[in-house]
């Protein structure tokens, strides 16, 4: 068997013992966010590219708050999406962000330390699933990490499962907005 190119340190639902932060508002984010930020925290990377961070058209308050976390915590942060022209003024850009525009389903051509991914690749066509797993797994220096969050069951777990070689079983307690639950892949790059 091919080695994987990664060590999975955390894949599991989120639970309400998961800490969470309020101020993010919307049900997942507030433990999604907590966790990028906490893990941010105790990793200190040097860069960090926050994919699919947000548009114009999702909630902007919320992806303008969490970018600015994490601009604090690590200035050289690249903010990233496909859509909107991202944050047309600099009355509402985060001073020292760098916003680009890049699709998940494409390579990128540079690599950091950090890979944030949050809640995004559930609304990918499912043949695109796995090739952008590839490329936000491309992205991460050798010792870096890649933080992945998505919303289940729309997305097929088997994929997942498949392409990280995990488990995941379903907790009695796990958070959910009646719909969906959501889902927690944190890798370290080899
Ligand atoms: C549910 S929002 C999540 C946004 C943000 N990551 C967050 O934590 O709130 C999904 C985001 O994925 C972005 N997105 C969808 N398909 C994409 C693609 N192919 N490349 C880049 N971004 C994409 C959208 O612009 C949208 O901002």
């Amino acid at each position: 068997m091919v080695p994987r190119p990664f060590q999975v340190l955390e894949s599991r639902f989120f639970t309400k013992d998961d800490p969470r932060e309020d101020r993010y508002v919307h049900w997942s984010r507030v433990y999604e966010w907590r966790y990028v930020l906490d893990m941010l925290r105790k990793y200190r990377p040097r860069t960090v590219h926050n994919t699919a961070c947000g548009g114009l058209n999702s909630g902007d308050c919320l992806h303008l708050t969490f970018c600015a976390d994490v601009s604090a915590l690590c200035p050289d942060a690249v903010h990233s999406d496909l859509w909107g022209g991202g944050y047309p003024g600099t009355e509402t850009k985060p001073p020292g962000d760098r916003f680009e525009h890049h699709d998940i389903t494409e390579p990128h051509d540079r690599t950091f330390d950090f890979v944030l991914n949050v809640s995004t690749i559930e609304h990918l066509p499912s043949d695109k699933v796995v090739r952008t797993l590839d490329n936000l797994l491309g992205q991460v220096a050798p010792g870096g990490h890649l933080i992945l969050t998505f919303d289940f069951p729309d997305i097929d777990l088997q994929q997942i499962v498949d392409y990280f070689g995990v488990m995941f079983e379903t907790p009695t307690d796990y958070v959910t907005n009646g719909r969906l639950a959501f889902v927690l892949v944190h890798v370290v790059k080899s």
